[in-house]
This record gives C-alpha cells, sequence and structure tokens, in this order.
C-alpha cells in the first residue's frame, strides 16, 4: 500500500472555538482526514506558556475535544488526542532545544508580540514555544500542517530545526509546509473591521462556535458598516469588506453575488446583508454548538477517545523518538 502523506495539526485550549479557528484550520481537517494519515490534537501544554489557571484547564481541553468531534472529525478516521498525553513530545522538545538558538527565538513575530507590553516575567516556555510546536509535528514526521496564516513564522523554525537534525546527526525529518487547500492560508476578519476573530479578544466582534442564535444576531447587528457607497463600483471600505469576506464563507455563491451587485449598484441594505449573514451563520453553528453541549456531557466518552487517540499517536511517536535518540547519540545498551 502506498503510504498516505501525514498530516498534524493543533489548537490551544485557552478559550472558546470561533470562526477563525473554524475556516482557519478545522474545515481543513475534515477534508483532510479523508485522504490523508492525520495527528489532531488538543495543545494543552501550550496553552501553559500564558494560560496558568490549573483549574480552567480540564473543562477547556475537553470543550475542545467536544468541539473537534461536533464539528466533525472522525476518530475512526484521524488519530486525535490530547498533546500531554503524549509524553515522548516532551522528550523530542528537549532534544530539539539543543538546535535552537536564542537570536532566532527571540526573532519569532509571535513571541514579539505576545511580550509586547507585558510587565510579568517572560518564560523561557513561551520563547521556546515554536521547538514545541515542531516537536509536535515532527515527532508524527508531518509534512503538511493545516494552520492560519498567523502560524507560518512557526512552521519555519519547524522546518529550520529539522534541516538543522538531518545534517548534523542523519537524516530523520521531512520539512513540514503550511497547507491550506485554497493555496491561501486563510485569516477570518472580525466584526469590527480591525484584525482577526479571537478566542480571547474582542468577544463582541468574534463568533464562538458555542454563541447561542440570539448573540450571533446580536454581534452581527452591532458590527460596523459606512454609510453606504454613493456611485457605482466604488471601492469598499475594510469593515464592509470583511462583511463581504464573512459572507463569502457562509453563504451561497449566489447570495454572495447578490450583494455584491446590490452594492455596485448603489442598491444596497446593509440590515438586509447582516440579516442574511446571520441566518447562514446559524445555520453553520447551531448544530455544531448543539453536539458539542452534548458530547462535553458525556465526560465518559471524551476520556475513552482521549485514551484511543493517545495509544494510536504513541505508536508513531515512540519510533521517532527512538530514531532521534539514536542519532543523537543516547543509545547506550
Ligand atoms: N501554535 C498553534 C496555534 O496557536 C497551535 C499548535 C501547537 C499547532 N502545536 C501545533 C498547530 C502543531 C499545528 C501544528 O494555533
Amino acid at each position: 500500500m502506498q503510504q498516505r502523506e501525514i498530516v498534524v495539526s493543533g489548537i490551544r485550549p485557552t478559550g472558546f472555538l470561533h470562526l477563525g479557528n473554524y475556516f482557519g484550520a478545522i474545515r481543513q481537517y475534515l477534508h483532510m482526514q479523508e485522504s490523508y494519515e492525520c495527528y489532531f490534537f488538543v495543545a494543552d501544554y501550550h496553552a501553559l506558556t500564558t494560560h496558568q489557571d490549573p483549574k480552567l484547564l480540564r473543562t477547556q481541553v475537553y470543550r475542545v475535544l467536544a468541539e473537534y468531534l461536533a464539528c466533525g472529525l472522525d476518530p475512526e478516521k484521524a488519530t486525535i488526542y490530547v498533546q500531554s498525553d503524549l509524553p515522548e513530545k516532551a522528550e523530542l522538545y528537549l532534544l530539539l532545544n539543543m538546535l535552537a538558538y536564542k537570536g532566532e527565538l527571540e526573532k519569532v513575530p509571535t513571541f514579539k508580540e505576545k511580550i509586547r507590553g507585558r510587565h510579568e516575567s517572560i518564560n523561557a516556555g513561551l520563547l521556546t514555544y515554536p521547538v514545541l510546536m515542531a516537536a509536535d509535528i515532527l515527532i508524527h514526521r508531518a509534512i503538511k500542517v493545516p494552520v492560519g496564516k498567523d502560524q507560518e513564522p512557526h512552521l519555519e523554525m519547524a522546518r529550520n530545526l529539522a534541516s538543522r537534525f538531518n545534517q548534523k546527526f542523519g537524516f530523520l525529518f521531512p520539512e513540514p509546509m503550511a497547507f491550506s487547500e485554497t493555496g491561501e492560508l486563510l485569516k477570518v476578519p472580525s466584526l469590527d473591521g480591525k484584525g482577526k476573530m479571537s478566542k480571547s479578544e474582542n468577544e463582541m466582534a468574534t463568533i464562538y462556535l458555542a454563541d447561542s442564535d440570539e448573540l450571533i444576531r446580536k454581534k452581527i447587528a452591532r458590527a460596523k458598516t459606512d454609510a453606504g457607497p454613493s456611485t457605482p463600483h466604488s471601492p469598499k471600505s475594510p469593515e464592509i469588506e470583511n462583511l463581504f469576506l464573512l459572507l463569502k464563507l457562509v453563504s451561497s455563491p449566489e447570495t454572495v453575488a447578490h450583494f455584491e451587485e446590490a452594492y455596485d449598484r448603489c442598491t444596497i441594505r446593509y440590515g438586509e446583508l447582516k440579516q442574511q449573514l446571520a441566518n447562514d451563520m446559524i445555520r453553520l453553528v447551531a448544530p455544531i454548538r448543539q453536539r458539542a453541549a452534548d458530547l462535553q456531557n458525556d465526560v465518559e466518552y471524551l476520556k475513552k477517545i482521549r485514551k484511543v487517540g493517545a495509544e494510536k499517536a504513541r505508536d508513531s511517536a515512540q519510533t521517532t523518538l527512538q530514531r532521534a535518540r539514536e542519532l543523537m547519540g543516547i543509545a547506550y545498551d
């Protein structure tokens, strides 16, 4: 049998999943689980780099797991697990840390962003976040990583570490690439025309998979608009551009074409566009929300999923780790 290409991706359990996670990552997972060897996990170690409330972690981990399944990830098709259930990753992370330079880690844009304006001390876990992420990917020797655009610098770091390891110790790791089916890494804009949807900031401008129908309507109704086009074929303001981007994600091509045309002819009513957008988002989100809520009530089932997933993931993790240890000379028997 021809070997299938290996795919890895994960999401940090630091808050409620939102449409950015859905369109940036999960929707791709759904396609990929059909034809690749997939490993999808909950990145709880990574959550510790910024969130440190031990009481919340369990709920958050099970919520992401439930939301994964509710979105359609299928444990029969993909390996679904929790990062810390696979301590092999922690060991590979330790080994890869020997190859990561302080200077290059300090230059990673996401690190610079995270420490900007922070007064509390910056822990080494935050600095070496990309090394842990490289371990996540390389432990399964994955080559495709479905992630949003913001993750590209981390992927570059993973490639650097892979090739450095291969050069120093002998070939072990193929170089992973960020992957998006549309060829373009997707960014889901927030509802206020500024930045993207986010797990923790800007809650009224982000649609979460757990939002009620009413809340979705309210958030969309509140989204910023402008005074409307006054001449045909006017360029769109960023707020309106974003509403159209969202419409393209959740509505049919006919609906999008209808509003594009209305915009070009200056007959558009933003109220109608928002109503349509809200209806189409609810059609997507409501069933996921309901399934996720049901699953979260069935912790025994989620525990089983965790266990089965970790066992499956361990096969490939142990093989890679063993090889990495040998190549680095940690082989004394
Ligand atoms: N850094 C990713 C994010 O914040 C989460 C993540 C951790 C990840 N490890 C990964 C994504 C490995 C893909 C592969 O979204």
